[in-house]
């Protein structure tokens, strides 16, 4: 497979398919139980239909928008994930330069394989960290006075993760951080040379940002269900998280908000956006699509603070549809995780051209020249 042949999302996956030990490939690939929110976060784009206007003059278009107090070029933005060097040992790097590049948001996990502080001194892209809470008080603290001191833009609170999904194909594979090579999964990974050689001889595969704080993640191999039930707080609550966006004191946002009353809470405690996200179906299976709960978000709390819609993105027409109902922005994970499993950088960049080159096409068929030009008049629910 070339990457010049990969023109959208699934040829992508396409792609990382044959590149990737098929634990690793399942692990960015599933969700959770029966997979039905994983599939409905994309399918609920076809519940409406797009009505353009003609004759609008749109040689020039201006796809720009600002979220989380940043301007950014495009209206998309990559969703911070885990465990990237997994992926392509170019891992967040390569995540970080493509951003750069197209002048966007992106973002790091707690569960990154690059620190911090080096995000922080390579990548002048505006940059978001997701905190996971932890049991460990003392790395929550860490990890926040880190994002300080390396200047990220946002604090992105994840807040849907309170225990671990049921994420069955990793059952089923095996997986865990670190990758752990076991008498059944040895075949998939002897099937991949190429990675497994990555995997091997470059930079040793850990989490710095908790590696110095608990061992799990780094040396002790865990699900990512696992590491989700036994590792972070369940006690998490709206005073803990008004509290970090007090500390933190910046632009701050939840991932995983999902119903209108969270929604206005977190507009009271000072949130300045929400990403409406089931975190890529990969928690609570039978969860509703971000783009079903957009509208009657928006329309309750549009005012107060920034609604990105995140999830199931897999065309330029999916973000004007978000964005026609009054989406600040949209982000995806899986839509550039494939491209970085295909082709590391140079992957990224060509999903993020395709998709940049889809809102652009979009726009001038839809009639506007800017985003703000957008709205439910020109759009239609079957
Ligand atoms: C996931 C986390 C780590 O696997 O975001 O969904």
């Amino acid at each position: 497979m070339r990457l010049n042949k990969c023109h959208n999302v699934d040829d992508f996956r396409r792609f990382a398919r044959r590149r990737l030990p098929s634990p690793v490939f399942h692990y960015i690939d599933g969700g959770a139980d029966d997979e039905a929110t994983l599939r409905r976060n994309t399918s609920a784009y076809e519940g409406c239909d797009l009505v353009p206007n003609v004759l609008a003059g749109v040689e020039e278009i201006d796809m720009s928008t600002t979220v989380l107090g940043q301007k950014i070029d495009m209206p998309l933005f990559l969703s911070p994930t885990a465990l990237q060097r997994l992926f392509h040992w170019q891992g967040e790097r390569a995540v970080g330069r493509a951003a750069e590049k197209f002048g966007t948001y992106f973002g790091i996990s707690s569960l990154a394989t690059v620190g911090i502080e080096e995000i922080g001194e390579t990548i002048s892209s505006p940059k978001m960290f997701q905190l996971y809470i932890h049991k460990d008080k003392g790395l929550n603290r860490a990890m926040v006075e880190a994002c300080k001191a390396a200047q990220f833009d946002a604090l992105t609170l994840t807040v849907d993760t309170i225990v671990g999904g049921n994420r069955e194909r990793c059952l089923n594979t095996g997986f865990t951080s670190p990758p752990r090579i076991t008498p059944r999964s040895f075949l998939s990974y002897a099937a991949k040379p190429a990675w497994g050689l990555n995997y091997l001889l470059r930079e040793k595969f850990e989490l710095p940002n908790l590696s110095g704080h608990i061992g799990e993640g780094s040396n002790v191999a865990l699900s990512i269900g696992d590491y989700f039930t036994t590792m972070l707080d369940q006690s998490l609550d709206w005073d803990t998280a008004e509290q970090i966006c007090a500390e933190w004191g910046g632009e701050f946002c939840l991932k995983g908000i999902m119903s209108v009353e969270d929604a206005k809470r977190a507009a009271d405690i000072g949130a300045t956006a929400i990403m409406i996200s089931n975190h890529g179906g990969r928690q609570l299976d039978g969860s509703r699509a971000p783009f079903d709960q957009l509208a009657e978000i928006v329309d309750a709390v549009g005012d107060r603070l920034d609604v990105i819609c995140d999830g199931g993105i897999r065309r330029g027409s999916h973000i004007l549809k978000a964005l026609s109902i009054g989406a600040k922005a949209c982000s995806g994970g899986r839509l550039y995780l494939y491209a970085l499993a295909a082709a590391g950088q140079a992957g990224v960049e060509r999903a993020l051209g395709n998709l940049r080159a889809e809102i652009e096409r979009d726009m001038k068929l839809m009639g506007v020249t800017s985003v703000d030009q957008l709205s439910r008049d020109n759009l239609r629910w079957r």
